[in-house]
């Protein structure tokens, strides 16, 4: 399902570079998360299998519980932008792993929202219109607040179209649906795919030692329970075919 993604600290970097012109090719690292995320039938997310490069796996376990903050190991300007000490390598690797991949799953839905908001036909037209937009306008601000959140531990958050696609399990329509039940039966299975990852994905920061985001996925996790919730009531009419 999923294709090649590149590691969640952005292409090309880790978390000893993120956010740098000149990524340092040096110490290549693998931490958990760096791989692309696997969708399993039920909707979950899981990392992929962890690189056993032995030479990652050896500097990986000499730093195990150590809490050793890489990017500050540095001591450079862009080491004093960010605080994320608390953070083991492995756990961050973890939690970058998730937010990169929310940011790129909520640029999506956003746009399957709007796609859908153009393209609705028929006599549910107005309401569909304009719940679309609505729910469009809400998730918006998650959107730089997920981001943000990845630049504060130090990755780098994904923006390009190809590079959203890549992270995204949400597909944005290529083809043109006007049918209000086909528009509503997709926004409906994304959003209990979302709503199951983003629970996965708040406990997962919580075994990270990372409350913080565990606390913006339950947030978001507000707006897009409301949102299941709202699609899947206006689906269930009898009236609408
Ligand atoms: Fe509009």
């Amino acid at each position: 399902m999923r294709r090649d993604a590149p590691n969640a600290y952005g292409e090309g970097m880790t978390k000893r570079n993120a956010g740098t012109a000149e990524p340092k090719p040096s110490r290549k690292r693998k931490a958990a998360g760096t791989e692309a995320p696997v969708m399993d039938e039920s909707g979950t997310m899981t990392a992929s299998a962890v690189s056993n490069d032995v030479n990652d796996t050896a500097e990986m376990r000499s730093g195990e519980g150590t809490h050793t903050d890489a990017a500050h190991d540095r001591g450079d300007a862009h080491a004093k932008l960010i605080d994320h000490s608390y953070l083991a390598e492995e756990e961050f690797g973890t939690i970058a792993e998730t937010l990169q991949r929310n940011l790129a799953t909520t640029i999506s839905l956003y746009l399957k929202f709007k796609k859908f908001h153009w393209d609705i036909r028929g006599r549910t037209f107005h309401t569909l219109h304009e719940t679309y937009d609505e729910m469009a306008a809400e998730i918006f601000p998650t959107i730089d607040v997920i981001a943000e959140r990845l630049v504060m531990l130090g990755g780098s958050p994904v923006a390009a179209p190809a590079e959203v696609d890549r992270y995204s399990p949400i597909r944005v329509p290529t083809d043109t649906i006007h049918d209000a039940r086909a528009q509503l039966q997709q926004l409906v299975d994304d959003h209990t795919l979302v709503t199951r990852s983003l629970r996965d994905d708040s406990k997962k920061a919580d075994d990270a030692d990372d409350p913080v985001t565990a606390d913006l996925y339950n947030a978001t996790l507000l707006i897009h329970d409301k949102h299941r919730w709202m699609l899947a009531a206006l689906l269930d009419d009898d009236k609408m075919d």
